[in-house]
């Protein structure tokens, strides 16, 4: 695309997003690297809707980067509740304390520093490095930016390669409100099914608008399940229900999730569920007992 072309396309999505970007919270927030750290490891998993609902408690009762690692492990998975993907609770605190002990509490900048916490990959590194301290060089690519890109393109690319073609469009000095619009767009209109190509401030320079989606196979990953309900949920609901009790066995959680008596299979299934959230850390055994982390 030729130069002009491609600063007449920055425009359009530029003026898009100031007129009609979405107004979420934390667009309406300064941009805090501590809040910042906070949310977007939220909206790894969770959806917006829902980060946006729950986020301000998180805050509440850790409204410091030094709060949050200073809490005992089982307050921080208690205020996770809601939001899913548990293991990211442990993962956050985790960060926290790293970044208290070996950054002197002040969150990096860097996104090859950031990437080295625990739970922070390649694109809530870029968020944070672009969201919070307004960096212009790093591509921010998640899942929605990442198609919003291939289908302008046409051409679905390698992560490596994506990246590197995706540094080279971001405007000059505009990159957070550019990939903000991207997530817009990705969300609002360049769905991933039903894309809604006309209202697309992007269309007029789109290699697959209106031939909609290109044949990209949906990568579902498919999740072990029981009773036809997902692994993840069995997690949710097993560490909801340690949470709220204190303490309980797996007989009492199997009879309190199954009904009495639970069928050994009910039993057994259980025991690799709470089998794994003590490996993550996530849950701790006591004797017979299953209790949140200390
Ligand atoms: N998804 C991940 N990060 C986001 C952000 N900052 N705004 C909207 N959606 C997002």
């Amino acid at each position: 695309m030729r130069a002009d072309t491609r600063a007449q396309l920055h425009r359009a999505v530029l003026n898009w997003y100031a007129e009609q970007g979405r107004a979420l919270l934390w667009r309406r927030l300064p941009a805090e690297p501590y809040q910042v750290l906070v949310r977007e490891v939220m909206l790894q998993q969770t959806q917006v809707t829902r980060v946006e609902r729950l986020l301000p408690s998180f805050l509440e009762r850790f409204p410091t980067l030094e709060a949050l690692a200073a809490a005992p492990l089982s307050e921080v998975i208690r205020w996770w509740q809601g939001l899913g993907y548990n293991r990211r609770a442990r993962l956050l605190w985790a960060c926290a304390r790293k970044i208290v002990q070996q950054h002197g509490g002040q969150i990096p900048s860097e996104p090859a520093v950031l990437q080295q916490l625990p739970g922070i990959g390649a694109y809530t590194a870029a968020a944070i490095a672009t969201f919070a301290f307004g960096r212009h060089d790093v591509p921010v690519v998640d899942g929605n930016v990442r198609r919003v890109l291939e289908r302008l393109w046409g051409e679905e690319l390698p992560m490596r390669m994506l990246v590197q073609r995706a540094a080279e469009w971001i405007p000059h000095g505009a990159s957070e409100r550019w990939h903000q619009a991207l997530m817009d767009i990705g969300a609002l209109y360049c769905r991933k099914r039903a894309p809604r190509c006309s209202e697309c401030p992007l269309q007029r320079w789109c290699r697959t608008a209106h031939r909609g989606v290109h044949a990209k196979p949906l990568a579902q990953k498919s999740e072990p399940q029981f009773n036809g309900i997902p692994r993840r949920l069995w997690r949710g609901r097993l560490l909801r229900l340690v949470a709220k009790a204190g303490r309980v066995t797996l007989e009492e959680a199997a009879a309190v999730l199954f009904g009495t008596p639970p069928t050994p299979q009910q039993r057994r299934w259980l025991r690799t569920v709470a089998d794994a959230l003590v490996q993550e850390g996530l849950l701790r055994r006591q004797a017979q007992w299953l209790a949140l982390p200390d």
